[in-house]
């Protein structure tokens, strides 16, 4: 993204991440379980909306309980609060007239691929809060920063240690006992999107370059709504309700569950929408799932990223001792003093009384007889067996290819690819003293990037089939940014490495991505709605190629997100909150759910349910829904759009050509006199479906914008 004009408008970015230890100690029953309560707008008829939930609470649970049931108060953007309730109290609340609707509190993990899960220590594990750094202050210097804009409503109420400059402008936590991050999601993410220009970062001299945000120039404020437990709905609502009220310009929320779920039970779904009722986007990862039809965030009024590479990748080669160099995964900072090392087997270096011969292949947690690998390099059939490989003192670890990408690692340790483990295996078989060497870790160049990763989440969207998620690709992958010194690189608390930098991958990574070039387009742009901010980075994204992205539009929505064309679009699509609720309606929402949970007064009268499928989206897409293999289908898509480009243009149609389908679009030629001048057309897509997904599109052209919609057939 070189060659950026960075103007000196300040935004203001919203990081809802950053995780810390928990402070939970409810002497509470088990019996009970969180509950959002719900009450929908604001109302003014209360001057003290907390005191008034208080109250309300009182009718339904033991007064000596209240207190310790309310866990949080909405107040600010919206209604509502959250509490430990008995099932029968819940009952009971749920008939309160006020009460509008009662949903359990879930929990929802952060997106990177570095969960806990992911590295094999589930629980317990131990962090030491007090290392003292300077790490978010510096990598957020407020050089050159003057004070807070305006309009900014927030505070900086980070809790211990946690300071706040004209660059770090507000911080606020739930659930945890500061804003302090002790994890380094938090710092990474709102680095990526904002972070000041930093020459020569690099983690120990791996991916060293040039560090910064893509919008150098704006501010952060940062609402930690996560604790080692995960992020609760309560927490999220609770974030969402400030950040809104303090008047961010932007959200950026690298935040989700596994699975998609109903809009009405999802809280950064619900959160978003007041957010978009306030002018505000909210950026979402799209989840870390990998599988076709998992993308967790579904909601029209989200932009949801998906992650992809860079050009730049980063490699760990392993010198075997017959000569052979091989090329696997991870990031290694570390140098083995010497050329040739002892390898062994997991298997061999175990016995029958510690494991079975299975587990001490995959050098699973203490298999591994310490005296037998001290000094040497163990052979696994699992990555995960680094771990093990650490604790029992080997010198470094070989493991098996997991994913696509490179983690970093605790101690010398490389991931191969099956056919490169096997080549290593049959080393040591057919080698009396067999020897390898794990060098550091080196940057290559991908030549197939931006290729879409395995674990980012696919489509078809689970929940609003005719909406196209996710919507645009970003960088996610092997991602360079600021990290907190607090926190351990390789997630290993005996890891007790502190940088100032650390490489991460997830769609976690990419959404502060499109979050900075959101920004970047709204500094350029400061009226344009959400939805045109959106749109801009939509149709303006680089096609990808199918060859590298099987799961094509599933798997990268629109494409590879260009912020300097989105800048300059031509043409957006622009949606309004109505064309929002109609496509509720639709969905079989009821006037009330919608007033409800949304927070809007309307009446879901037949003629106003939209097809999710005619909403303006910048994206075209229909699930046919049927279990007939081949059939003739013709679908019908209405679009509008508004011209931002040149005061006097023409655009002319261009669509895909294949003999599967044939597209007219009508009227393909548009002609605008006037800046914000709209035009209506409608596209029909129409062929025989033989069971594969078609992949299509539209192009506006005036020569200078091309205007680009994918359109998406497809049989579920
Ligand atoms: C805050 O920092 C001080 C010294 O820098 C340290 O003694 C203290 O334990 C820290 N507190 C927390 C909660 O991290
Ligand atoms: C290595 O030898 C073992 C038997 O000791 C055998 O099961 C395994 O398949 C061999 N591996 C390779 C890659 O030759
Ligand atoms: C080293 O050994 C492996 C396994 O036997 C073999 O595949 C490879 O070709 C050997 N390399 C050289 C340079 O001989
Ligand atoms: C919604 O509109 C329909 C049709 O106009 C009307 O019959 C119905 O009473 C309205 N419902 C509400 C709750 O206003
Ligand atoms: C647009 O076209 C109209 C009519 O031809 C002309 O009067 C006007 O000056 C043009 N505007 C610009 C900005 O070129």
């Amino acid at each position: 993204m070189a060659g950026i004009f960075y103007p000196k408008f300040p935004s203001i970015l919203l990081v809802l991440c950053v995780l810390t230890l928990p402070n939970h100690s409810h002497a509470l029953d088990e019996e009970r379980k969180l509950y959002i309560v719900y009450m929908g707008n604001l109302d003014e008829k209360h001057e003290s909306p907390s005191s008034h939930h208080f109250n309300i609470l009182q009718e339904v649970v033991d007064i000596s309980l209240v207190r310790q049931s309310l866990v949080r108060s909405y107040t600010r953007s919206f209604n509502g609060f959250a509490a430990y309730l008995t099932p029968q109290e819940q009952e009971k609340l749920a008939d309160h007239e006020e009460v509008v609707s009662i949903f359990p509190s879930k929990t929802f993990q952060l997106q990177t691929t570095r969960s806990w899960d992911f590295m094999g220590f589930p629980e317990n594990v131990h962090r030491n809060p007090t290392v003292e750094s300077d790490t978010i202050i510096g990598s957020f210097s407020d050089k050159g920063f003057g004070p807070p804009p305006k309009k900014w409503k927030g505070v900086c109420k980070g809790g211990s240690n946690f300071t706040c400059n004209n660059k770090l402008i507000g911080a606020r936590f739930y659930g945890s006992d500061s804003a302090r991050d002790t994890e380094g999601h938090g710092t990474h993410t709102a680095s990526t999107a904002a972070g000041n220009i930093v020459r020569d970062a690099s983690f120990y001299g791996i991916a060293k370059g040039t560090a910064r945000g893509a919008v150098p120039s704006s501010r952060i404020a940062a609402y930690k709504v996560c604790s080692a437990r995960g992020c609760s709905s309560a927490d999220i609502l609770a974030g969402f309700d400030d950040a809104i009220a303090d008047s961010v310009d932007l959200i950026t929320i690298s935040i989700g569950g596994t699975y998609a779920q109903e809009l009405e039970n999802d809280p950064i779904a619900i959160g978003s929408f007041h957010a978009s009722h306030k002018g505000i986007l909210v950026i979402q990862s799209a989840g870390n799932s990998g599988d076709q039809g998992s993308v967790g965030s579904v909601a029209p009024w989200i932009f949801t990223v998906a992650a992809s590479t860079t050009d730049r990748g980063i490699v760990t080669k392993v010198a075997l001792g017959n000569g052979s160099i091989l090329t696997g995964k991870s990031v290694n900072s570390f140098k083995l003093k010497g050329t040739a090392f002892p390898l062994v087997y997991g298997k061999e270096a175990s016995s029958p009384e510690l494991c079975d011969e299975e587990s001490a292949k995959e050098c699973i947690l203490n298999c591994l007889q310490d005296n037998l690998v001290k000094g040497k390099i163990v052979l696994c059939d699992n990555f995960k067996g680094r771990l093990e490989a650490l604790r029992a003192g080997a010198l470094g670890s070989i493991g098996q290819y997991e994913g696509d990408v490179s983690l970093v690692v605790p101690l010398p340790t490389s991931a191969l690819t099956l056919h490169d483990f096997f080549a290593v295996e049959s080393y040591v078989n057919s080698t009396k003293a067999p020897k390898v060497n794990i060098l550091t870790s080196e940057s290559i160049r991908n030549l197939d990037a931006p290729r879409v990763a395995s674990f980012s989440s696919k489509g078809p969207n689970s929940i609003i089939q005719n909406i196209l998620k996710p919507d645009v690709t970003a960088p996610g992958i092997e991602i360079l940014a600021a990290f907190s010194a607090d926190a351990s690189p390789s997630e290993i608390p005996s890891d007790k490495r502190s940088v100032k930098y650390s490489i991460l991958s997830g769609t976690s990574m990419s959404c502060p991505h499109v979050a900075g070039a959101a920004a970047y387009v709204k500094s350029l742009h400061p009226d344009w709605s959400p939805s045109a901010i959106k749109s801009a980075l939509m149709t303006t994204a680089w096609r990808m190629d199918v060859k590298h992205n099987q799961e094509t539009e599933f798997a990268y929505g629109s494409g590879h997100i260009d912020p300097v064309k989105a800048a300059d679009p031509g043409l957006v699509y622009e949606t309004v909150e109505d064309d929002y609720v109609k496509l509720l309606c639709g969905l079989g929402s009821d006037t009330s759910t919608l007033r409800k949970i949304f927070g809007v007064n309307f009446n879901c009268s037949e003629k106003l349910k939209a097809n999710p499928k005619d909403l303006n989206y910048p994206s075209m897409t229909i699930n046919l829904n049927t279990f007939r293999r081949s059939i003739p289908f013709s679908e019908k898509f209405p679009r509008t759009v508004t011209n931002v480009g040149r005061t006097n243009s023409t655009y002319k149609a261009k669509t895909s050509v294949s003999s599967d389908y044939s597209i007219t679009v009508n009227p393909n030629i548009l002609t605008f006199g006037e800046l914000n001048e709209k035009k209506t057309f409608e596209v029909t897509i129409s062929g025989k479906f033989n069971g594969n997904m078609i992949s299509a599109s539209l192009e506006w052209s005036d020569g200078a914008h091309n205007v680009r919609s994918p359109i998406v057939v497809y049989n579920y």
